[in-house]
């Protein structure tokens, strides 16, 4: 599939000043407090800290008045990419602000010789099996009780060639 990155960016952010960048560990309290806010089931401290000091996992932030308002997590295979978390503080949802964090991930890979991007999703979060559907995901497969509280997975691809 070619895809089509003609930015699906939303209304109320084109005009609030976002901009992006790699988080570095002094981001790490501040990234725990929206995964905390945001997740019934958060990442712990220890896992973002194991993130951190992964190699192949990238920590892109996005930042509204130079503020972090959330991030997306990814593991880099050499054709493949997982996206392991993304994430926007919940007063800051549904303001178009995944989408450009999305958007900003999706134009950099285009570079690269990345073929597709995965990602497991709970059954149950709707709304964020609805934003990536938008984005093009196709489900590859479901996983039954993938997760601590034996909740079923949705594996999602995205096909970038
Ligand atoms: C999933 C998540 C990252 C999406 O981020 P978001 O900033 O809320 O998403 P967006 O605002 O870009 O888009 C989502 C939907 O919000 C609505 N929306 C976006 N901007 C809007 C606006 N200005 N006014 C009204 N509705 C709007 C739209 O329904 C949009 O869908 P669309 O693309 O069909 O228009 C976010 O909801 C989140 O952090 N959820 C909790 C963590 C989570 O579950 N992550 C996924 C784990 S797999």
């Amino acid at each position: 599939m070619s895809l089509d990155i003609s930015t699906k960016t939303k209304r109320i952010t084109r005009l609030i000043n976002t901009s992006f960048k790699e988080a570095n560990t002094q981001d790490l309290e501040l990234i725990l407090a929206i995964e905390n806010r945001a997740y019934t089931f958060p990442w712990t401290k220890q896992k973002l800290t194991d993130s951190f000091n992964n190699p192949n996992i990238s920590i892109r932030l996005i930042l509204v008045n130079e503020k972090i308002t959330g991030y997306l997590i990814t593991l880099h295979s050499i054709d493949f990419i997982d996206i392991l978390n993304i994430c926007i503080d919940p007063k800051f949802q549904q303001q178009g602000l995944g989408g450009r964090l999305l958007d900003d991930f999706l134009k950099r890979i285009q570079k690269t010789e990345v073929k597709s991007v995965l990602l497991e999703v709970r059954v149950s979060n709707v709304s964020a099996i609805d934003f990536y559907k938008n984005y093009g995901f196709e489900l590859l497969d479901t996983r039954k009780k993938y997760y601590s509280n034996l909740e079923d997975a949705k594996i999602l691809r995205l096909q970038i060639i």
